[in-house]
């Protein structure tokens, strides 16, 4: 009989001490397999005396069921514990927020150029383009250029290997495109990459300029002075903003003036416009007696420069994200 009780309380022990299905499989064999405690007592019943057996017998049955009863708990328990187990660890909170996915902005470059197509739409012009492959007349010979031209040397061109074609080197060949194509009144911009043998801290190989030209049957010098000085105005929303135009060279204008605005202290260069050149009006079949206009072009990276405080080139085309999100909003 003691022996029995002690069985009781060990089992519990044990079968308390598994943490896994597998393991208490292992234990129930312990206690009721085929070599288990229980048989070896069922055998042992045999050598009682015959007046204890049925006592003890019964004891052994309650002692049999009590243990299978134990075991089927403890198994329950077990199931309970890992289902939990699970549920913790994928346990989703739904009132999380979400993970956002980081937004691109635009390049400050392009955000100005943008900006600068819009101001000028307002003021009147619409927007065309050309090429950023281009060959030696629309570059230079149709803007008054011709092969022997000093001028010429102004650019440090970029030429494909056919040594005929080159990537242009400014934006004024988009003028002859247009004007070739259509008749005045023209009033446009023409916005675009150009390409020149260049790079420093404010000079890059590939810039953007914005081009403008403007041709009717009275367009005069002082409208080019007034288009360009209201544009900046616009553009830097500084009303007191001073715009200074400085006697300059160009082929293809006649006067030619250098852009020339307040900055800090002093005058910062950021363009050169003029006159349309007769020769450039003829070539493109313009009446010379009856038309006459200006045009401009300006650096859009030196805009953005100054509108956002970078203070070198190179950082808007390196693609540093460290750089660029800055300009996400
Ligand atoms: N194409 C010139 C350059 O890249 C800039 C320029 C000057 C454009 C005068 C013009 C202009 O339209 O009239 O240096």
């Amino acid at each position: 009989m003691q022996e029995l009780d002690k069985i009781i309380i060990e089992a519990k022990r044990t079968f308390q001490a598994a943490t896994t299905l597998p393991e208490l499989d292992q234990i129930k064999g312990q206690f009721l397999g085929k070599q288990g405690v229980l048989t070896g007592l069922r055998k042992g019943l045999s050598q009682v005396p015959a007046e204890e057996r049925p006592i003890l017998g019964a004891k052994f049955n309650a002692l049999k069921t009590e243990l299978e009863a134990l075991l089927e708990c403890r198994k329950n328990e077990i199931k309970a514990e890992a289902l939990k187990e699970r549920l913790d660890n994928e346990k989703i909170d739904v009132s999380l927020p979400g993970r956002k996915q980081a937004l691109g902005g635009l390049h400050p470059v392009t955000r100005t150029l943008d900006r600068v197509t819009d101001l000028f739409s307002t003021m009147g012009f619409s927007v065309a383009s050309g090429p950023e492959i281009e060959d030696d007349y629309y570059n230079f010979t149709s803007l008054n250029q011709p092969e022997d031209h000093p001028a010429r040397s102004m650019h440090d061109t970029f030429y494909l290997d056919d040594g005929k074609r080159l990537l242009r080197t400014h934006t004024s060949p988009i003028q002859i495109r247009y004007m070739e194509h259509n008749n005045p009144p023209i009033r446009i911009v023409a916005p675009g990459r150009v390409y020149r043998v260049d790079s420093d801290a404010t000079h890059s190989p590939m810039f953007h300029q914005i081009e403008g030209l403007w041709i009717d049957d009275r367009a005069t010098f002082a409208d080019l002075k007034g288009t360009v000085r209201e544009f900046l105005r616009r553009f830097f929303e500084k009303e007191d903003l001073e715009v200074r135009f400085r006697p300059s060279y160009f082929p293809f204008t006649e006067p030619s003036a250098e852009i020339d605005m307040t900055f800090k202290d002093g005058w910062l260069e950021i363009g050169g416009c003029g006159m349309v050149h007769p020769k450039v009006l003829k070539n493109v079949n313009i009446d010379t007696e009856r038309y006459q206009g200006f045009a401009f072009g300006m650096g859009l990276d030196r805009l953005a420069m100054l509108r956002y405080g970078v203070t070198d080139l190179r950082l808007f085309f390196e693609n540093d994200l460290r750089f660029l999100s800055q300009f996400v909003v």
